[in-house]
């Protein structure tokens, strides 16, 4: 029986770009979606953006935006970066639209009615000169416990401890700077520790990985407390029904974003019905893939929201780990953040779905992206050992047979061994231990190599008489060719349709593993795959750290609700401004930077400060040899930044799209201070 499966990924908040981190949650959902589709069962894949929030609002503030044409363009944005990573949602939708807020409404009114919900008053920081309640992350000062400076309203990440942003020495704001007071307004509350019994049984059954329940069994020690879903005016969200200034929490709203991308694709897909996939009694099967970070969401507030609404709940919560680069954690500092933008200007996506792919296990810890491993991981397993079996063998099919695949198989053993593996290979997929099928599938690879170097087609090609033999040889192995290419279709989707095509054929999928290609004409052979060299990666990595020096005005991650530190205000004091220390500097030499597109490397003198190293991004407009002996202003205080390239000891300014350099006039000396 074919199984109706509607899948999600979590939503990325629509202030950021998509970087390598997220995918490793959409290529494995999309892997999932794709092959239970191949399988024969019906699997819909809906995301959307999370468009709500503080960070959000403050964000379009800044930019001096509507927050609504902020979040268009981040969710056009992300699009493109969705659909060039070929993740096939069948919708792709926003939580800023009339069916979420619908259901939201809905939602919180039966939790409401049937007493899930509870009203206090609490007493929160408030930004008198922003004139707004300040989350915790907008709030700094000293660590009540080690003293040290500069650190969040919620945890030190000195000493590790976690306090209420009231406890913090010394707090300020950090839209303002001005120190916090303290103000009442009434919130609502969702009442978890009402769904206490119904969590312990559903997080204790099938839908959880077994590190996840034992996580929760710390929680549920802990004891389960009630949740703040409002949050007071300004803010961009939907209010509260029955209020004038309150809003629904970004994340009441976010999971629910899940079934508001459903409701709306089914607007306009006949043959999907809201409540056959919603409803208590729903026979069809909801998962959930997210990050490890979100589980307290998916598998308390979310369960006991549906639970409690009446709706169904999840049938799984897949979790995943983090993404380490090179084995350390992806962050801009270090030069390993990379955007999904930079990596497709260098590298075909496909090449990133088949390493995660190989590394994910279907357990909760975190994966490496480790280049010189990825490199020599595609070239093995693609080039070497997949689509070699294919070009070894294409062209004797069409210079001497026309095209034509023989009536039989000269193994037919190893075309039904490769055939039985489908059961094995689809039972990896379906529990998300995508590199142990990946591991079967290059056996069977390595196997059907060996079977084509031990006929040795070419050998038996300069012989007479061995026709037949030939034909059947190199049919044997693109059958099993095509075989493989069937397992490799939800992580390959594009080289498999080329494939296709080669093999003259219709879609693949599972249903066909078994019935063997012949009498059959194929077209032409030409490489599906290329391999891929360090030089490539090395220039992917460089871009990222480009990425990272052109937009130096860019701040650190500042995606989530939690940490939306900044989101700043447009005005600054002048004790900030009088903070960088601007010079003159002459460039003493200045040089391409290899493996860069848009850096300079300058030597400036500055004067009683010496000489300085900055790697500037301005080689679009600027010929080095012109800039020897220019004037240029230097932040001269910036901390010095590694890049890949050599250490970055401040920053010169310029403006504009060419970009411009800000130049004094002659007569200013190296180390003269801008005023
Ligand atoms: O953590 C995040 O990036 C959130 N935007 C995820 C939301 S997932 C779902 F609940 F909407
Ligand atoms: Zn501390």
């Amino acid at each position: 029986m074919a199984r109706d499966i509607l899948v999600t990924s979590a939503l990325p908040y629509a202030n950021g770009s998509i970087h390598l981190g997220h995918l490793v949650e959409y290529i494995q959902t999309d892997v999932w979606a794709r092959f239970q589709n191949l399988f024969g069962n019906r699997c819909v894949y809906v995301c959307a953006d999370d468009a709500h929030g503080t960070p959000i609002m403050l964000k379009a503030r800044a930019a001096g935006i509507d927050a609504e044409d902020l979040i268009a363009d981040y969710g056009a944005e992300h699009q493109k970066d969705f659909s060039d990573f070929l993740i096939g949602f069948d919708n792709y939708y926003t939580t800023h639209s009339k069916e979420n807020r619908e259901l939201s409404e809905t939602i919180f009114n039966r939790l409401s009615n049937a007493g899930h919900i509870t009203r206090r008053t609490i007493s929160q920081a408030f930004d008198e000169k922003y004139g707004m309640f300040l989350p915790d992350r907008f709030i700094q000062g000293e660590c009540p416990k080690c003293g040290a400076a500069e650190q969040y309203g919620d945890a030190c990440e000195v000493c590790g401890a976690t306090y209420q942003p009231t406890e913090l020495t010394n707090p300020v704001s950090v839209l303002s700077g001005a120190t916090p007071v303290e103000r009442d307004s009434e919130h609502y509350f969702f009442q978890l520790g009402q769904f206490e019994d119904f969590l312990h049984e559903w997080t204790h059954g099938e839908q959880l990985q077994e590190a996840i329940t034992r996580k929760l069994d710390e929680w549920f020690k802990a004891g389960l407390k009630d949740w703040d879903i409002s949050r007071d005016a300004p803010y961009f969200g939907f209010k509260i029904p029955g209020t004038l200034d309150k809003y629904f929490y970004v994340w009441l709203d976010a999971p629910i974003g899940y079934m508001a991308a459903f409701a709306n694709l089914c607007t306009r897909r006949d043959d999907l019905n809201f409540d056959d996939f919603w409803s208590r009694n729903s026979e069809a099967e909801l998962y959930h893939f997210i990050g490890k970070d979100i589980v307290y969401f998916h598998a308390l507030f979310w369960p006991a929201m549906l639970e409690g609404a009446g709706y169904r709940t999840p049938t799984g919560i897949h979790a995943h780990g983090f993404l380490t680069v090179n084995g350390e954690k992806m962050s801009k500092s270090r030069g390993t953040f990379i955007r999904a933008r930079t990596w497709l200007d260098h590298l075909p996506a496909e090449y990133l779905r088949y390493y995660f792919a190989a590394k994910l296990s279907g357990r909760v810890e975190d994966i490496d992206l480790n280049l010189d491993d990825f490199v020599a991981r595609i070239n093995a397993d693609l080039i070497g050992k997949y689509i070699n079996i294919a070009s070894r063998t294409a062209n004797f099919i069409s210079k001497r047979f026309n095209g034509r695949l023989s009536s039989e198989l000269d193994r037919p053993e190893l075309f039904q061994e490769v055939a039985a593996a489908r059961e094995e290979i689809a039972g990896r997929f379906e529990q998300r231990r995508f590199a142990q099928g990946i591991r079967t599938i290059m056996a069977l690879a390595d196997k059907t190599n060996a079977y084509v170097a031990e006929r040795a087609p070419w050998q038996i090609a300069r012989e007479e008489g061995r026709e037949t033999e030939l034909q059947q040889i190199c049919t044997t192995a693109l059958n099993v060719f095509a075989q493989l290419t069937t397992y490799l279709k939800p992580i390959l989707p594009d080289t498999a349709a080329r494939a296709e095509a080669f093999l003259n054929v219709n879609p693949l999928d599972w249903s066909q593993l078994d019935r063997p290609l012949l009498d059959h004409d194929i077209n032409q052979f030409k490489p599906l795959l290329k391999r891929v060299d360090d030089k490539t990666v090395e220039r992917m990595m460089a871009a990222s750290s480009e990425d990272l020096a052109t937009k130096s005005s860019e701040p650190a991650d500042n995606t989530s609700e939690s940490d939306g530190t900044s989101a700043e205000d447009n005005t600054i004091e002048i004790d900030d401004f009088t903070k960088i220390d601007l010079r003159v500097a002459r460039v003493i030499s200045a040089e391409p930077v290899e493996g860069a597109d848009r850096l300079l490397k300058l030597i400036l003198d500055v004067g009683p400060l010496g000489q300085r190293q900055v790697f500037a991004g301005i080689k679009s407009a600027y010929d080095p040899t012109e800039l020897q002996d220019r004037l240029v202003s230097l932040v001269a205080n910036l901390a010095p930044r590694k890049m890949r390239f050599g250490v970055s000891q401040g920053m010169v300014l310029a403006a504009g799209n060419r970009p411009y350099l800000l130049a004094p006039d002659d007569g200013a000396q190296p180390g003269d201070p801008i005023k």
